[in-house]
């Protein structure tokens, strides 16, 4: 496998010496970009798009071409593991996610069991060597996969939820079975991000969406416990370097310490805490990735400028910073204020190191 030529993402979750601040993107790939639309249009639709590593491959790519992007990330999804342990995802259009076979039932709940990667989840581990191939050392690759709470939600509500009715109910009805789903869910996202990182992936995220909406004795219990299991059953060397860990619980602001103890090397930052503070709190640990609020990108480019202006300074001198936004690129964000962000990151962050 060919040596980065850029390996400034890769340093900063390791909180070595960079030039400059890297930066990437969450949903860098999607529906603000028109070549996305096309893809996704030849494919006819979402799931295509994932299932098929050329695809799923050419949609990767296209943010780094028009954009000087330190990291790739995989074109996936994290629902890629529910609907290979049967439970039937489709999408529905204007509502997102939906599973046919919601589980509810104790039964279904006892026969659940991780799936084989190397077997059902075949599409995602070609994409990642594909891309990795594709890449050619430029950046670095990061392969993803849900929390198990996270996946648990999509699965237990059966879609979006506002309020997550069904789930809690399970959580302080019946617990042992929602461990139980828990616990399936982190031996499946460990098969799953090893073989990713087998596959090719440099780096491995965690996406904890829906953890911050847990109280906040439950979030250790229900959220942060599993990821630390996952943490515990990763590969953490391939071929003699460190594959690094993010994990992102969004709205987790209250639990940072305990989300940097989880062993994890970097912690992705949510778009209301004050990166500085973060640093502050947990700095000396983990390095932090984040949190320019993703509706500035809405906005002219003199105020994303300022943004992320703001974002470096709250931040402060010195390494072991990520930058990304707090949460996903909009589908509404215009691509031009996407170039504008990463060049000022780049221009700007270079006297902070
Ligand atoms: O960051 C990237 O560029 C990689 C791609 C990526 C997608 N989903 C593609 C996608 C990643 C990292 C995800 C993770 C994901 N998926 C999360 C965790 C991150 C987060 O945003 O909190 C969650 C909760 C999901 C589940 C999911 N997938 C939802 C709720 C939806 C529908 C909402 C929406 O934005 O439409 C999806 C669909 C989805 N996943 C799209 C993309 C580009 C849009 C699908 C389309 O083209 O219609």
């Amino acid at each position: 496998m060919s040596k980065l030529k850029n390996d400034t993402f890769i340093r900063a979750l390791l909180r070595q010496p960079t030039p400059y601040t890297p930066v990437w993107l969450m949903r860098q790939a999607g529906r603000y970009l028109p070549e996305y639309n096309a893809t996704r249009a030849r494919a006819g639709n979402f799931l295509a798009l994932v299932s098929n590593p050329d695809l799923a491959t050419e949609v990767t790519l296209q943010p780094l071409a028009r954009f000087a992007l330190d990291a790739a990330i995989v074109f996936s999804d994290i629902l890629t593991i529910p609907d290979a342990m049967g439970l039937g995802l489709h999408f529905v259009e204007g509502e997102g996610p939906c599973f046919a076979r919601p589980l509810r039932e104790e039964w279904e709940i006892r026969n659940l069991a991780p799936p084989d990667p190397d077997q059902h989840l075949r599409y995602v581990l070609d994409t990642v060597a594909q891309v990795r191939r594709s890449l050619a050392g430029e950046v670095p690759l990061i392969g993803f996969a849900g929390s198990p709470f996270t996946l648990a939600c999509y699965m237990v509500e059966g879609g979006p939820s506002a309020d997550f009715q069904h789930i809690k109910t399970m959580l302080y009805r019946r617990p042992e079975l929602l461990h139980r789903i828990l616990d399936v869910n982190a031996r499946a996202v460990i098969a799953y991000l090893n073989a990713q990182i087998e596959a090719g992936a440099q780096a491995v995220m965690i996406f904890d969406t829906w953890g911050g909406a847990l109280g906040h004795v439950e979030y250790r219990e229900f959220s942060l416990a599993y990821m630390q299991q996952v943490l515990d059953g990763l590969t953490r060397e391939r071929d003699g370097l460190r594959v690094p860990s993010i994990l992102f619980t969004k709205g987790g602001g209250a639990w940072l310490e305990a989300i940097a103890d989880s062993g994890c090397d970097a912690v992705g930052v949510d778009w209301t805490m004050h990166m500085g503070k973060v640093r502050e709190r947990v700095g000396e640990r983990v390095a932090l990735q984040g949190n320019l609020e993703p509706a500035l990108l809405l906005a002219a480019p003199e105020a994303i400028r300022k943004g992320a202006a703001s974002v470096l300074s709250d931040y402060g001198r010195g390494g072991g910073h990520v930058f990304n936004l707090g949460h996903g690129v909009s589908r509404f964000t215009p691509p031009e204020n996407v170039a504008v962000l990463v060049e000022a990151v780049h221009d700007l962050s270079r006297a902070y190191h």
